[in-house]
């Protein structure tokens, strides 16, 4: 989104998330696509805060040991940007020409950004055009948050060419994995560690798109308090291990599900927002699809199923990719495919015709 159209061959994706990085680099195979390196390792904790890396060398250092450990040998990246330094809005501009939108784009983007308009990088894809409007698709994102992104690749002695956004890398990975129809409305939910990119697709189009600030790591923090746990006695209790011993016995769904719902709340709030602004028999989300660790957690495709009343799928990276079983373990690739969305979706950019 932010680079547009550069170096479209050889990308590998690199999703820099707050709680592990995934590499995905893809070939193209006869007229589809296959997975050719696949690398997703684990970021200590506290290496990145509330969105922000605070610990670059750690992060550069993982980037260099995934590259180191599957022999990648392609330098140029494309990496993902989410969390609140992000702002993504469809927006409707008075007609007309292309040079003038150009021009003119930032000044009508500024009462749209809760930022300083200085302070960010712009960019912008028309998606719709009449005779008195254009309908224009606007991110934003913060300049110190690419930057950082950046120095954290560059450091590992990668070329950062492409920074997309998340939301839109797991809506690429969508569209050609599932080749929706054009009336299609689905909701794609990534649920991260501290995210959720919430994106509504309508076809190939995004209608509306937020990140929440809450994922799979606001049950880890709560469980940790409730029952005072380490961070690893909760990750594993939240996956539905017993409780340790010498921890007195507790019910921990009353825990669980209370993170459940202040994230079903920010979904249905999404909805809302879109229900409003949506045109006239547009209303209808037909699906959800959950990709991101965070979706993982035990009950929680059929909590959301049953608090929204559709149908809730697990959605799959590779669908339309070739994994040869040979190279990637079946077991391990079901075990981290949620993980993957972001990741697959920013290596398509290296494939793209
Ligand atoms: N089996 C599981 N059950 C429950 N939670 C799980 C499971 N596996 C992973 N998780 C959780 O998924 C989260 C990590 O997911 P993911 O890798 O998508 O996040 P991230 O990309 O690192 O973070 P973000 O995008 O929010 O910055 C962690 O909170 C982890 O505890
Ligand atoms: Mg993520």
């Amino acid at each position: 989104m932010f680079t547009k159209g550069m170096g479209k061959k050889n990308l590998v994706g690199l999703d820099i998330g707050s709680s592990s990085v995934k590499a995905v680099e893809l070939a193209k195979k006869g007229a589809g696509l296959q997975l050719l390196n696949l690398g997703f390792e684990n970021l200590q904790q506290d290496t990145i805060v509330d969105g922000q890396i605070m610990e670059l060398n750690n992060v550069s250092n993982v980037i260099s040991s995934i590259f180191r450990e599957h022999q990648i040998k392609t330098n140029k990246v494309a990496a993902g940007v989410s969390g609140h330094s992000v702002i993504v809005k469809n927006i409707v501009l008075p007609q007309m020409s292309e040079a003038e939108l150009q021009e003119s784009f930032s000044w009508h983007a500024e009462e749209h950004i809760p930022f300083d308009i200085a302070d960010v990088n712009l960019d912008y894809e028309l998606t719709g055009n009449s005779s008195e409007s254009l309908h224009v698709l606007m991110a934003a994102c913060k300049s110190d948050k690419i930057a950082t992104v950046k120095q954290a690749i560059q450091l590992a002695g990668k070329q950062p060419v492409i920074i997309d956004v998340d939301a839109f890398a797991m809506q690429n990975c969508y569209e050609i994995n599932y080749q929706p129809k054009a009336n299609e409305i689905v909701a794609l939910l990534n649920i991260g560690a501290s995210t959720m990119n919430i994106n509504i697709v309508k076809g190939t189009r995004s209608v509306f798109a937020r990140d929440a600030q809450v994922g799979g790591s606001h049950y880890t923090s709560l469980l940790q308090k409730e029952l005072g746990l380490s961070f690893e006695q909760a990750e594993a209790v939240k996956r539905g291990q017993p409780l340790p011993s010498g921890i007195e016995p507790r019910p921990i769904q009353p825990i669980i599900a209370s993170v459940s719902d202040t994230l079903a709340l920010e979904v249905k709030k999404t909805m809302d927002f879109y229900r409003t602004t949506a045109s006239h028999g547009d209303e209808g989300i037909q699906k959800i699809l959950l990709a991101g660790g965070g979706s993982k957690l035990p009950g929680l495709a059929e909590y959301l199923a049953n608090r929204f009343e559709i149908p809730v799928e697990v959605f799959d990276p590779f669908r339309h990719i070739d994994v040869d079983d040979k190279k990637f373990d079946p077991e391990y690739m079901r075990e981290i495919v949620p993980e993957m969305a972001v990741a697959v979706g920013l290596a398509l950019r290296g494939v793209e015709a």
